[in-house]
């Protein structure tokens, strides 16, 4: 066992967690995306695609489980990685020209990724817990609860705000994770980099087109 928490514990063992745990959570905003986008489908579609959750609750809770454990150790490791360097490199890139040697997205994955957490904590303590742990089906419909949180403009921007910088997060977490095992050669590294880019940018244009939407029909 000691072998294990000795190589998770190497700089390249919390690469590779990064990359393993960042690819799991791209692939989760993927399935999380097309449940969402079924409300342009309206409230019979988006209502029925909840209830049947409901109905396979042990199953979502065991993913919701593995979904917070991915979440922690990938925000754990780094925040780790991020100290260590900035212990390692005090004044980072004062001498050498920060531009030449990373971009400023790599430079602000802390940033980013702090700016998500927040965002993480207020989407769960609204939606998730009044998704399952309130009385909310008494007086409103999924849908109809949806529809009101989005029509509020501050909600709205907010979101907006942290699905852009999602976008920011993953246009270089997507080639830096790819890069970890070693996806980095002449041939097919143009190709990550921009399969990375359309996805940040499909990710922050589809999710924020949902407040949009209903900004603009004004609520349900
Ligand atoms: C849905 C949410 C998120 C997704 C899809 C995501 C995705 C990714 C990906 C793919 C990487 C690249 C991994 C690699 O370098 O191999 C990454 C890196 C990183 N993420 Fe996230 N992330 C998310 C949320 C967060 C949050 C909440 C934090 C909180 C601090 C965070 C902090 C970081 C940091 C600091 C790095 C850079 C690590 C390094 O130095 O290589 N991320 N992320």
């Amino acid at each position: 066992m000691n072998w294990l928490f000795r190589s998770l514990n190497s700089s390249i063992g919390k690469k590779v967690i990064m990359a393993i745990t960042g690819i799991s959570l791209i692939l989760f905003l993927l399935v999380h995306l097309a449940n969402n986008l079924t409300l342009f489908a309206g409230p019979t579609t988006f209502n029925t695609v909840v209830k049947s959750l409901d109905s396979i609750k042990p199953f979502v809770r065991v993913i919701e489980v593995i979904l917070a454990l991915i979440f922690i150790f990938h925000i754990f490791n780094g925040v780790r990685l991020w100290y260590e360097n900035k212990i390692a490199r005090p004044t980072p890139y004062a001498v050498n020209g920060s531009s030449k040697n990373s971009s400023l997205l790599s430079r602000t994955m802390i940033q980013t990724g702090s700016i998500i957490f927040i965002f993480l904590v207020i989407h769960l303590s609204t939606f998730w817990s009044a998704f399952n742990f309130s009385d909310l089906h008494q007086t409103h419909t999924y849908y109809e609860f949806t529809a009101d949180m989005f029509s509020n403009v501050y909600y709205a921007i907010f979101y907006i705000i942290a699905m852009i910088t999602l976008g920011f997060h993953l246009n270089h977490g997507f080639q830096s994770a790819f890069q970890t095992f070693g996806w980095n050669n002449k041939k097919y590294f143009p190709l990550i980099t921009t399969l990375g880019f359309l996805y940040s940018v499909l990710m922050a244009v589809a999710f924020s087109s949902i407040p949009i939407y209903f900004l603009l029909i004004g609520g349900n």
